[in-house]
């Protein structure tokens, strides 16, 4: 009975900012567990087009890259449009692509709050709408499409120097169980992952060097003393988006060790 319930066969999946990080390991996820085809974007050529590549000969699913800039809605529309042209139907959309911003209050510029909102909160929710008809073309009850919203553990900071980065999560997570109640007659899934610490591009600067005095008090920290990796996170995105999760809707899962109980 529970052979299969973990297995993404034939599944086309759609991970926004898929060439380094999170959203990279979760492609790398859907392909092993049996995903047909999964699309990952980002705005860098170079090192989107080699993760495809490389993504592409871990199983016999196909990762395709697709070049964009997600920080606008005409960004938000040509990836739709190039999907639609692509695809007859999509099982799952992983709104991933995200930026950490930070500083001090006094120094907060209204670009940076509008570039972190738009980037974070704006342009994954008309993506999920505009990719709408895609997800629910061929999606029934008991194979429902899925839509993961990816937030973060400073969702629950009340940190001066995470203003704009953390009130972006924290909407995102309000966000989910309203779209889920919005799109749950057409059999589309929302739910969100809030991730803790994890192994990216966005926080090299905290674990390159393990031996620093600021890394070894994170990892002191968190209860469960250690960054997230590939496995956390792959894991519980293939559990949404199989036959696993299928009963779940309008949730937001922490991913992160107990981070969220010490802060
Ligand atoms: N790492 C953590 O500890 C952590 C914790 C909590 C939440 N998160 C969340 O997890 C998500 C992934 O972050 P990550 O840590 O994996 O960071 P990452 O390694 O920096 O990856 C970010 C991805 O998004 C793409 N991207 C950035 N700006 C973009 C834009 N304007 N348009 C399109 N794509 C864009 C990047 O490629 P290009 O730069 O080439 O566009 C890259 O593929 C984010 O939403 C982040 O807030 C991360």
């Amino acid at each position: 009975m529970i052979e299969n319930i973990f297995s993404m066969a034939g599944k086309v999946c759609v991970i926004t900012g898929g060439s380094t990080g999170l959203g990279s390991y979760m492609a790398q996820g859907f392909l092993e567990a049996g995903a047909s085809r999964v699309y990952i974007t980002a705005r860098s050529e170079d090192t989107l087009v080699k993760k495809a590549k490389e993504l592409s000969a871990v199983a016999e699913g196909e990762c395709i890259p697709i070049i964009g800039d997600l920080s606008s809605i005409e960004g938000v529309e040509a990836l739709a449009a190039s999907l639609q042209q692509k695809e007859k139907h999509l099982d799952v959309l992983v709104n991933n692509a995200g930026i950490g911003t930070g500083g001090p209050f006094s120094e907060l510029k209204p670009e940076t709050w509008d570039m972190t909102m738009d980037l974070n909160l704006k342009s994954p929710v008309f993506l999920t709408q505009k990719l709408r008809d895609l997800l629910s073309c061929k999606a029934t009850s008991e194979d429902p499409s899925r839509v993961i919203f990816i937030a973060s553990v400073a969702a629950s900071y009340s940190i001066e120097g995470v203003l704009a980065y953390s009130t972006s999560k924290n909407a995102v997570e309000h966000v989910v169980p309203t779209l889920a109640l919005a799109l749950c007659e057409e059999n589309i899934l929302v739910n969100a992952v809030s991730p803790g610490r994890f192994f990216s591009e966005m926080t090299r600067g905290a674990w390159q060097d393990a031996e620093s005095e600021r890394y070894q008090a994170e990892l002191a920290r968190i209860p469960a003393h250690r960054y997230g990796d590939i496995k956390d996170i792959a894991g519980v995105a293939i559990m949404l988006c199989s036959r696993a999760g299928s009963y779940f809707t309008g949730e937001v899962l922490n991913l992160d060790g107990g981070h969220r109980l010490r802060h």
